[in-house]
């Protein structure tokens, strides 16, 4: 049952469509968007961030909970694990099941490696899945892999390490026909050529998309490929501490069935983290897209051994999560609904800003629009603006909805919203880590040699905010050369006596800092049993 407000403030919205839809709102500044982001945006919040103390990133701010979790205690002692007694021995461990990991997998494989994938839920059970609005990739003959460096660059805010971003957008149009030629059913005209549209802060119409189920269809292919090459994968079952051999190289991985709290350990000439994000942290109290397991794990992982973290501090905050039903509360209503021609309106029925700007841009906006301006709609859990989708149709004419973003259709549907005959209510979600490991071009981190990372693990590859349909590519681009490296290289790796001593280390490094604390990591699943 609506609210009184609530439904002036949609006949507002319905009043002046078609006013909105002709009218063109221009793009902000870069002056504009600097002040808006510092006023409004999350990562700018200070009081959300906490120094860490101790460990490679000393001295560097991060939120408060992936401080909590970085400097926590280890889930085990050295004493607890039987390291004479090997239950896997690979040349690769992949400790993630997702789109980056199983990519990995199979390039990996293809080296003639001995390849394992451990995850903690089950395959596919990952951010990949979740994905909808689709994959860039500069491969139309307007368009070229300079351009979308461009894009990226500036929608990073010139902070991504430029030979990691190089190789993403010049690798892009080979992972997409890597996709295709694995069978992926990407959105095709009638000629075959593929259908593009456009993101946000992109210059060129360079988005290759499976209707609004991307990630999904994208997982299924690569979750078939590596179960049909017999690649095993043990899953329900979490790295929850890295082994280093003598020489301080990455060799292997404490791991533990989640069900029955065994520890098994594999031993492994190299290893790929490829553990994906951090939505289910919550920073911010702000709700989240992600999937169950996204709880930055990798990080820790990596973090106690000595990897160091690059632009940890900074979140992509989804400007258009769901707000409205509460139970679909902060799932991701993705970007391709304003590629595809819906605006941003505010509780007046105003368009108040151009509905491709970047993320981290178009999430301060709607934040200030809800806030300092007083113009949300109440939503009765909180505030939020509407994503005006029957403009959709208007544009695109009846039938665009059902055909491009189905998905989206029937989330709303199955709550009696018609998406295509009434607009929704957004606000922004937690979607993505921007940071995380540091890595060299090829997937290696500078200082634990022999351990890779690939996917949402890696921090640097976007700066300091990523362009939609830039995360499907690099799991895939970074996923692939990471398994391919780690493949190959594992051929030159003699693993030495195996040791846990990098925990005893940690604890010391954390009282003499003077660290205190009763949690330990990494969190594996978020506990939501407390919450209300
Ligand atoms: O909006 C979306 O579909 C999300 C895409 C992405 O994060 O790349």
């Amino acid at each position: 049952m609506y609210s009184k407000e609530f439904e002036e403030s949609l006949k507002a919205v319905e009043a002046a469509r078609e006013a909105n839809i002709a009218s063109e709102k221009v793009r902000m500044t870069a002056d504009e968007k600097d002040a808006l982001l510092a006023a409004y945006h999350p990562d700018y919040k200070k009081s959300e961030f906490s120094t860490l103390m101790f460990g490679p990133n000393k001295g560097e701010q991060v939120p408060h909970e992936l401080c909590d979790m970085l400097s926590a205690k280890s889930r085990i002692k050295a004493s607890d694990v039987d390291l004479g007694k090997i239950d896997y021995d690979v040349d690769v461990l992949i400790i993630g099941g997702g789109g980056a990991g199983s990519a990995a997998a199979i390039e990996a494989a293809n080296t003639g490696a001995k390849v394992m994938i451990v995850t903690k839920l089950r395959i596919g059970d990952a951010n990949t899945m979740m994905a909808e609005g689709g994959i860039q990739a500069a491969d139309k003959p307007n368009d070229s892999p300079a351009i979308h460096f461009v894009d990226a660059y500036g929608g990073g805010h010139f902070a991504a390490k430029r030979d990691l971003l190089a190789k993403l957008v010049c690798d892009a149009p080979g992972a997409i026909k890597w996709l295709n030629d694995l069978g992926v059913e990407f959105d095709k005209a009638p000629d075959g050529t593929m259908i593009t549209t456009h993101g946000g802060g992109t210059s060129r119409k360079r988005m290759h998309a499976a209707k609004d189920y991307s990630g999904a269809e994208i997982m299924r292919t690569l979750r078939d490929e590596v179960l049909n090459r017999g690649i095993p994968v043990v899953d329900f079952t979490s790295a929850i501490e890295l082994i280093l051999d003598e020489n301080g190289r990455a060799a292997g991985a404490v791991l533990m069935n989640m069900e029955t709290e065994e520890l098994l350990v594999a031993r492994a000439k190299t290893v790929i983290i490829a553990t994906g994000g951090a939505g289910r942290m919550h920073y911010q109290g702000f709700p989240t897209s992600n999937h169950y397991g996204a709880t930055a794990d990798g990080l820790v992982l990596a973090y106690r051994v000595g990897a160091k973290l690059l632009y940890a501090d900074t979140l992509q905050y989804h400007p258009t999560g769901a707000a409205y039903p509460q139970q679909i509360f902060g799932a991701l209503v993705t970007e391709k609904v304003r590629s595809l021609g819906a605006k941003l309106v505010n509780r007046d029925g105003e368009v108040f800003m151009h509905p491709l700007e970047t993320r981290d841009v178009a999430a301060a906006g709607i934040i200030r629009e809800c806030s300092d301006r007083g113009k949300g709609v109440d939503t009765g859990s909180g505030k939020a603006v509407w994503l005006d989708t029957p403009m959709i149709e208007a544009i695109g004419g009846e039938g665009t909805i059902e055909r491009r973003i189905p998905a989206m259709m029937r989330m709303f549907a199955a709550y009696g919203i018609d998406i295509r005959k009434e607009p929704i209510l957004v606000y922004p979600t937690l979607h993505y880590q921007n940071g995380g490991i540091d890595i060299n071009v090829d997937g290696q981190t500078p200082n634990v040699e022999n351990l890779y990372v690939a996917g949402e693990a890696v921090g640097g590859i976007h700066g300091r905010n990523r362009l939609m349909g830039n995360s499907l590519l690099d799991i895939i681009v970074f996923g692939r050369s990471a398994g391919k490296n780690a493949g190959e290289h594992s051929k030159d790796v003699t693993v030495g006596r195996l040791t846990l001593d990098h925990i005893a280390a940690f604890d010391a490094a954390r009282e003499a800092a003077g660290v205190v604390t009763d949690k330990v990591s990494p969190m594996l699943l978020p506990d939501y049993r407390h919450k209300r």
